[in-house]
């Protein structure tokens, strides 16, 4: 009897997943080379194709969680079929004091994603990329070399410019370095931050980058930045532009991580958004750093993560929709 009522429910288990879009089911080896498609991203078969994950937390911070243990995790137990890399570049050290350990981290997570099937992001986290143009070119230039072949990577080229212009010093800044990728990756996608934190994506509505495979970074946080938001990148995709959101909160990141709180009907209202909008998605972030929004509890092992008794509330909201 109770043999066969436990198979009952794995049974009922089984037929609900068949129906459920759950991200971890739609892989690299199903969809094949990304690209875009008016406003949209697309797989190789050119239907609209949504990437939805967790981003990895700074590299410079959060080192523990750079390996195969935790990408493994964020695949079969955070539901997610990306996974996002952000790299620090400042900081003592940062990309631009150690280049060889930053790489080997970076690299670590990309063989790691290719192992297991999935898409990975590749980003130059920081706010003052244009001061270091050089290095994120060749930065950029040998990320793609080695991995441009596949299918899995994609590039963040400046994470979250602040007040530089964008037409006078961010998208020069992108061009050079989109330059550098496509000299040795013709087709992966390639996501460009706006200003205000990657904002200000009206900016590069109205004067966008030439070239084939890019798309524009949006970030949120849903306490902080609310339906003005949406409204602002709402008039920036009827405007043309291909969004991609590679980091958002669901929490008020100007607040003190002490007071910070979860905020589920704001950042319900965003992800209603984003699925009405097809748009893909990586969340902030892998961290048992203090804050709302650590996806994973402190002193979580990379082993055990985004195991269910290591989530934070955040960490189950966001599994839940990675899941839907
Ligand atoms: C941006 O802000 C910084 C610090 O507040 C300031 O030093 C800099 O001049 C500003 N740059 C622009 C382009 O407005
Ligand atoms: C987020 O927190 C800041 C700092 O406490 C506060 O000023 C702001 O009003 C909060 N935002 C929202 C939308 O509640």
């Amino acid at each position: 009897m109770k043999v066969l009522s436990s198979s009952l429910v794995l049974l009922i288990l089984a037929i609900d997943n068949s129906i459920a879009k759950d991200a971890a089911k739609e892989l690299v080896s199903k969809h094949g080379q990304l690209s875009v498609k008016g406003t949209n991203l697309v797989d190789e078969n050119g239907d609209v194709f949504q990437l939805k994950g967790m981003s990895l937390y700074w590299s410079i911070w959060q080192p523990q969680y750079w390996n195969q243990e935790s990408v493994d995790g964020i695949l079969k137990y955070c539901h997610s079929n990306v996974v996002r890399a952000p790299m620090g570049v400042g900081y003592s050290n940062g990309y631009l004091a150690d280049k060889e350990e930053q790489m080997k981290l970076v690299e670590t997570v990309v063989e790691a994603a290719i192992k297991d099937d999935m898409y990975v992001i590749v980003d130059w986290h920081e706010e003052n990329a244009d001061s270091h143009e050089e290095e994120a070119v060749d930065f950029f230039d040998k990320i793609s070399k080695k991995y441009g072949k596949y299918p899995n990577i994609l590039y963040e080229t400046f994470n979250e410019p602040t007040n530089q212009s964008w037409s006078d010093t961010i998208k020069p800044y992108h061009e050079k370095v989109i330059k550098a990728i496509r000299a040795n990756d013709p087709d992966n996608i390639i996501i460009c931050g706006s200003g205000q934190w990657s904002q200000k994506v009206d900016e590069p509505a109205d004067d966008v980058i030439k070239g084939t495979n890019i798309m524009y970074t949006l970030h949120f946080y849903a306490g902080t930045t609310t339906q003005w938001l949406r409204d602002r990148a709402q008039d920036a995709i009827d405007k043309g532009l291909p969004i991609f959101i590679t980091e958002y909160g669901t929490f008020n990141v100007t607040e003190d991580l002490d007071k910070q709180v979860v905020y589920p009907e704001e950042s319900q209202l965003w992800w209603d958004w984003l699925d009405e909008n097809q748009l893909s998605y990586t969340n902030w972030a892998i961290c048992d750093v203090k804050g709302a929004g650590s996806a994973i509890l402190p002193d979580t092992p990379a082993d055990k993560v985004c195991q269910e008794d290591y989530l934070t509330e955040s960490g189950r909201l966001v599994v839940a929709q990675n899941e839907k």
